[in-house]
């Protein structure tokens, strides 16, 4: 049984059709989908509080984007194991309450024919937000069957997400003690000290995450010669961030270095709900100028944690597909059953709940939704 097939039931108890399927992008008049003009103008709606935790509706889209890219853990396919997440991931949108348009997804429309930067998605009713997706955060440890592979999800009101088609930020993360004190425009040692210093700890007990590229040499020169511990990850700086944030229960204080701009966003959203302190600056790769400066942002500009994402109604929702240190991944046990671990979190309230879910796919199966089954020339099971 192919695995979309079966995590995409996880979520179609409704019996809606999800408006997104068919929707047009936001952007008109020859303007790009979210290109700065467009972006100016959206509408932003920051003052009304947002009375239920769609947090809790999330983790329902990401358990289902984990489960189905957790079927290709270790075979070697990204593309195949992305693929089954986005499915699965834009399908169950389509049954969250909420009139949602993806700020943060998979790239422009011609790039993505699904959860593309424009796309609405959501029932269509209100909230009006921004959403963030990430169906797996560590394609490549997935594929690899590498810890730390997340599928992620964040949603904040409409209008207060950061966007920009530049590919890199620079990024500071530290838990709530440090927030205050770091400045990602001074050297990385006095950024050390003074985080240290906040948490009544010394610098050589701190631990620094960081990707694993050539670009990031200097940069662990200059914390190794501080004196601090350094953790190198293949991938998955959004679970990474998020684990410097929670310093308390992960052992990682820090995490410093260049990685995507959109998981900034997202880890900014998931640090809003936990508390925590983040900065993080542009960073314009080869090639990129012209899309700075049609975007006029400036690579030395520093984003605060409310640049990255704007308001108090900020829900975030990650699945472990991989297991990793921030959280389990899938488990397929016996009698068609599979164990998931999620993250859910609300900025409004600052809850973080950690929600092991047990799934019956044997029940799951028969309320696949019958016109893809139709579609596929499969009956639906009775
Ligand atoms: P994907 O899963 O989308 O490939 O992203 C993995 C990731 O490691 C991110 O967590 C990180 O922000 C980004 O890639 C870093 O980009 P690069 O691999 O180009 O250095």
């Amino acid at each position: 049984r192919l695995v979309s097939d079966w995590s995409s039931d996880v979520c179609s108890s409704d019996l809606i059709s999800p408006r997104s399927w068919n929707s047009e992008p936001l952007g008109s008049a020859g303007l790009a989908p979210y290109d700065r003009g467009l972006m100016a103008t959206r509408p932003r709606d920051l003052g009304t509080p947002i009375d239920r935790n769609l947090a809790l509706e999330l983790v329902r889209v990401t358990e289902g984007a984990a489960m189905a890219a957790a079927r290709h853990m270790g075979r070697n396919q990204k593309e195949t194991a992305d693929q089954a997440a986005v499915d699965s991931m834009r399908r169950s949108l389509g049954f969250v309450d909420m009139d949602g348009v993806v700020v943060i997804g998979e790239g422009e429309k011609d790039e993505a024919p699904m959860l593309y930067i424009g796309e609405h998605v959501g029932n269509g009713s209100p909230p009006a937000v921004d959403v963030a997706v990430d169906p797996i955060d560590g394609t490549r440890l997935v594929a690899r069957g590498i810890p730390g592979g997340i599928a992620t999800v964040a949603l904040a009101e409409r209008g207060s997400m950061f966007h920009t088609h530049l590919h890199y930020m620079e990024k500071l993360i530290v838990g709530p003690a440090a927030a205050k004190v770091i400045d990602i425009t001074a050297p990385v040692a006095q950024n050390l000290k003074r985080i240290a210093r906040a948490e009544d700890r010394r610098v050589e007990d701190l631990t620094v995450v960081v990707l694993d590229r050539d670009r990031h040499e200097t940069l662990l020169e200059e914390i190794r010669s501080a004196g601090a511990r350094v953790k190198l990850i293949m991938d998955g700086d959004v679970a990474a961030g998020l684990m410097a944030a929670m310093e308390h229960r992960t052992g990682i204080d820090v995490l410093m270095g260049i990685g995507g701009a959109p998981e900034a966003v997202l880890a900014a959203c998931g640090i809003k709900c936990i508390g925590g302190g983040m900065q993080a600056r542009i960073w314009v790769g080869e090639g990129e100028r012209g899309v700075q400066e049609r975007e006029g942002k400036h690579a030395g500009d520093v984003l605060e944690l409310d640049d990255l994402v704007s308001g108090d109604n900020v829900f975030f929702a990650a699945t472990g597909i991989t297991s990793g240190e921030l959280l389990e991944g899938v488990r397929f046990l016996g009698e068609d059953r599979c164990h998931t671990q999620s993250l859910v979190m609300r900025s409004y309230s600052g809850t973080a709940r950690y929600i092991d879910a047990e799934h019956n796919l044997a029940k799951l199966r028969p309320r696949r939704d019958p016109v893809e089954l139709a579609s596929k020339g499969e009956a639906r099971p009775a």
